[in-house]
């Protein structure tokens, strides 16, 4: 397994700390964004004597709440479709393991979150890089670009939107591009999301979820357990 490229850097800035220089942690996204008292008061509030299996798809409560937040947003989707896992991380991995075998091939618009190397060679499968541009903003490429690393061993497209590292939000017409792909050479469509609510100047966030015919195609992961 290769360690992760983020944390690499953690014995190096413990290292300059203990020499006893400042050092700001620019290799880790930890929100400063403040834990809802909801959230925290169930913590402090937990008053049963055991800490039970919950269900393993996730409470049933929790996963209505999710169903019911993306009605909100427009988005019909039934609690029984969702599943909770520990984190974004968990869910990539669990949605590569279900969907791919080993030597399936997934294009990957590069840059992208490094941690998706470990998670596709945990799974087995073999990430092709579809290179984006700064000078377009990282945009979706071409779609004959897709085109171009499509071949039988492809099995699907992962994309993260917002994207992190580079932060670019897809319009609905690049939606739109990637539904046409994954119908025409039957792929699966993987969509992180875990930023979807960080969208800045009014942007509107488009889910793959709200894409039509893809029911049998789109894999979404969006929440991060750990941070509601
Ligand atoms: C784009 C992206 N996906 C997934 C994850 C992993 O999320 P988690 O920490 O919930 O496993 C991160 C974490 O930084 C991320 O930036």
């Amino acid at each position: 397994m290769p360690e992760s490229p983020i944390r690499k850097l953690v014995p190096y800035a413990e290292a300059a700390i203990e020499a006893g220089n400042e050092v700001i942690h620019l290799n880790i996204g930890q929100p400063d964004i403040e834990t809802p008292e909801v959230a925290l008061n169930a913590i402090k509030n937990f008053d049963k004597k055991v800490i039970e299996y919950s269900h393993s798809a996730g409470f049933e409560s929790y996963r209505k709440g999710l169903a019911k937040y993306y009605r909100g947003k427009g988005i019909d989707v039934d609690h029984n479709d969702i599943i909770v896992t520990n984190g974004g991380s968990e869910a990539i991995l669990f949605a590569m393991m279900t969907c791919f075998n080993p030597e399936d091939e997934v294009i990957v618009p590069e840059p992208f979150y490094a941690n998706y190397n470990a998670f596709a060679l945990e799974a087995g499968v073999i990430l092709r890089p579809i290179t984006t541009y700064l000078k377009d903003s990282y945009a979706l490429p071409p779609i004959e670009d897709f085109r171009e690393l499509i071949n039988d061993r492809t099995r699907g497209i992962l994309i993260c939107n917002p994207g992190n590292p580079t932060g670019y939000l897809y319009n609905q017409e690049e939606l739109e591009t990637l539904r046409k792909i994954v119908l025409a050479h039957d792929l699966f469509l993987f969509a992180d999301e875990v930023y979807r609510e960080f969208c800045y100047d009014g942007a509107e966030h488009y889910s793959i979820l709200s894409l039509e015919g893809l029911e049998n195609h789109a894999n979404h992961c969006r929440f991060r357990i750990k941070a509601l």
